[in-house]
C-alpha cells in the first residue's frame, strides 16, 4: 500500500505553498486554562515545554492533582472493610467516582462500571473473564489492522488459547476502514467483534454504531476500545449499544494507574472472575468461594484508589469544558495544524479523513521518525515517534514508523507553529 497521505508541495515557505490557514480561537480563556496545568510551565533544554504527546497521556490539571493530594492528607483508608470514619469516607469517594464515570458515558447503572489499571487491563479482562470461557475453535474474533496493540494482543492470545480464530477489517488507502469488507469477515461465526472507537496514531473515528448493529444482527458481542475516544467527544454507552468500553484516566487528564471497563451487567453477571483475592469473593471455605457482586466481583485486591478519586475529579473537569466544545476545538486545532503542516516540504501527513482529530502522522523525507523527534525536543516540543504501539497499521501505511503529534484542550494554534518552525529548522539543520 502506498502512503495513505498528502505530499506537501515543496516550498522554501511554508506558507507561501498552500492556502491561507485560519488560527482558531478556543473555546475558553487558553491562557486561564494553562495556568491549571503546572507540567506545562516549565522549559526542555532552555526552550518553553510544547506538550503534543497527549494520545500517550494527558498533563494533569491542578484540581485533580489536588483531589489525589486531598485523599491521601484526609480521607486515605482502604475501601469496603472498615467500620470507621476514615474508611468510609475512602468508600464514599471510590464509590462516588465510580457513579460519576457512569453518568460521564452514559450508563443507568453503575454497576457495571469496574475500576482497572487503564484500558489496557480491561481489554485483558474481558479476553480472559468473557475469552477464555466463551470461545473455541470455529469461533472468530473480528479486530481491525488499525488497533492499538492492547486491543490486538490479548485477542491473539485468546484465539491461540482457545482455537478460536482472529480476522481483520481491512483499511483503505486514507486510513479508514473497509467497512463494505465486513460482508465478508463478519459472519455467523464472530463470536466478538473488538474495535478501536478512534485510532491514537491517524485520530480516526470508526462507524462503530454500525459495526455495533451488524454484530448485533449476527449475535456477536461488540467491545469498543475508547482509551482515544473518551478524552476526546461524548461518548454515550446507551446510544452506542456497546457490550464493552474500555478506556484510561491518564489519557483524559486523570492520574496513571485507572482505568475503566464498562460491560453490560448481565454479561458481567454471567463471566467468570479475572483475578481471585481479597474483595472479590462473598464467602470462602478451605475448598471454594462464591464471587462477591458485580463490580467487585472484578476488582481484586486493594483497587487504585486515590486514582479513581482523580479520575472523578478530571471529569468533573472535562465535564465543566463541556464535551462538545472540546471535541470542535480539536476538530478545529486539528485542521489548523494539516493546514500549516502539509505545506512544509519534504512532509508526508498520513491518514487525512476529515472525521478524524487530535492525532497527526507524518514523515520528514530523508529524516527518521526518531531524529526528527529528538532534535524537535531540542527544541522543547515532545513528540512521539515510532509505531505507537500499532504496528499493522504502521506496516499498512508502507513505513516502518511515523512521528506523531497529539492534542488536546490545553493546546494552542501558536504551539502548532512552533513545532512547523522546529521541523523546518531541523530540515535545514540537516540539509535534507
Ligand atoms: C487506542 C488505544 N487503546 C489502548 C491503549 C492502551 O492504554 P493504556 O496503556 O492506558 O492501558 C492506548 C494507549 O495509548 C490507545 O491509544
Amino acid at each position: 500500500m502506498t502512503p495513505a497521505a498528502t505530499k506537501a508541495a515543496p516550498s522554501e515557505d511554508r506558507r507561501a505553498a498552500g492556502p491561507a490557514v485560519t488560527k482558531p480561537v478556543s473555546p475558553w480563556d487558553i491562557k486561564k486554562l494553562r495556568r491549571d496545568f503546572p507540567a506545562l510551565h516549565q522549559k526542555i533544554h532552555g526552550k518553553p515545554l510544547i506538550y503534543l504527546d497527549n494520545a500517550a497521556t494527558t498533563q494533569k490539571p491542578r484540581p485533580v492533582i489536588d483531589a489525589v493530594t486531598r485523599f491521601y492528607e484526609l480521607d486515605n483508608a482502604n475501601v469496603h472493610r472498615a467500620i470507621y470514619e476514615l474508611g468510609e469516607r475512602a468508600t464514599q469517594a471510590y464509590e462516588a467516582a465510580r457513579q460519576k464515570v457512569a453518568a460521564f458515558i452514559n450508563v443507568p447503572d453503575w454497576h457495571s462500571i469496574v475500576f482497572t489499571r487503564g484500558a489496557t487491563e480491561a481489554i485483558n479482562l474481558v479476553a480472559y473473564a468473557w475469552g477464555r470461557y466463551s470461545l473455541g475453535p470455529g469461533d472468530e474474533i473480528l479486530v481491525t489492522e488499525m488497533e492499538h496493540h492492547s486491543n490486538l494482543i490479548p485477542w491473539q492470545l485468546a484465539a491461540r488459547d482457545t482455537g478460536a480464530t482472529l480476522r481483520y477489517v481491512p483499511l483503505k488507502e486514507n486510513g479508514t476502514l473497509q467497512i463494505e469488507a465486513l460482508d465478508d469477515v463478519l459472519t455467523a461465526r464472530t463470536k466478538l467483534v473488538a474495535v478501536v472507537h478512534k485510532s491514537n496514531v491517524l485520530g480516526t473515528v470508526n462507524p462503530v454504531r454500525e459495526i455495533v448493529q451488524r454484530a448485533r444482527e449476527l449475535g456477536a458481542l461488540v467491545l469498543l476500545d475508547g482509551a482515544q475516544s473518551v478524552p476526546h467527544f461524548q461518548v454515550n454507552v446507551q446510544e452506542l449499544d456497546c457490550d464493552f468500553l474500555a478506556f484510561s484516566g491518564h489519557k483524559m487528564l486523570g492520574p496513571t494507574g485507572v482505568g475503566v471497563l464498562y460491560g453490560r451487567p448481565e454479561l458481567l453477571e454471567s463471566m467468570e472472575p479475572f483475578q481471585g483475592g481479597g474483595e472479590m469473593i462473598s464467602m470462602v471455605s478451605m475448598e471454594q468461594a462464591t464471587w462477591n457482586d458485580i463490580p467487585w466481583k472484578f476488582e481484586a485486591g486493594t483497587p487504585n484508589i486515590a486514582q479513581a478519586v482523580g479520575l472523578g475529579a478530571a471529569i468533573d473537569y472535562l465535564e465543566k469544558l463541556g464535551m462538545d466544545r472540546i471535541e470542535d476545538y480539536m476538530h478545529q486545532l486539528t485542521d489548523y495544524a494539516r493546514g500549516v503542516l502539509s505545506q512544509l516540504q519534504g512532509l508526508t501527513l498520513y491518514g487525512q479523513d476529515s472525521n478524524s482529530s487530535s492525532a497527526i502522522a507524518f514523515n520528514l523525507e530523508g529524516v527518521h521518525p526518531h531524529d526528527l523527534s529528538q532534535l524537535l525536543d531540542q527544541e522543547g516540543i515532545a513528540v512521539r515517534a515510532g509505531h505507537h504501539c500499532a504496528q499493522p497499521l504502521t506496516h499498512r501505511l508502507g513505513v516502518s514508523a511515523t512521528t506523531r503529534a497529539s492534542l488536546y484542550v490545553y493546546n494552542t494554534p501558536d504551539e502548532i507553529d512552533r513545532l512547523a518552525e522546529g521541523i523546518e529548522r531541523v530540515r535545514t539543520f540537516l540539509g535534507v
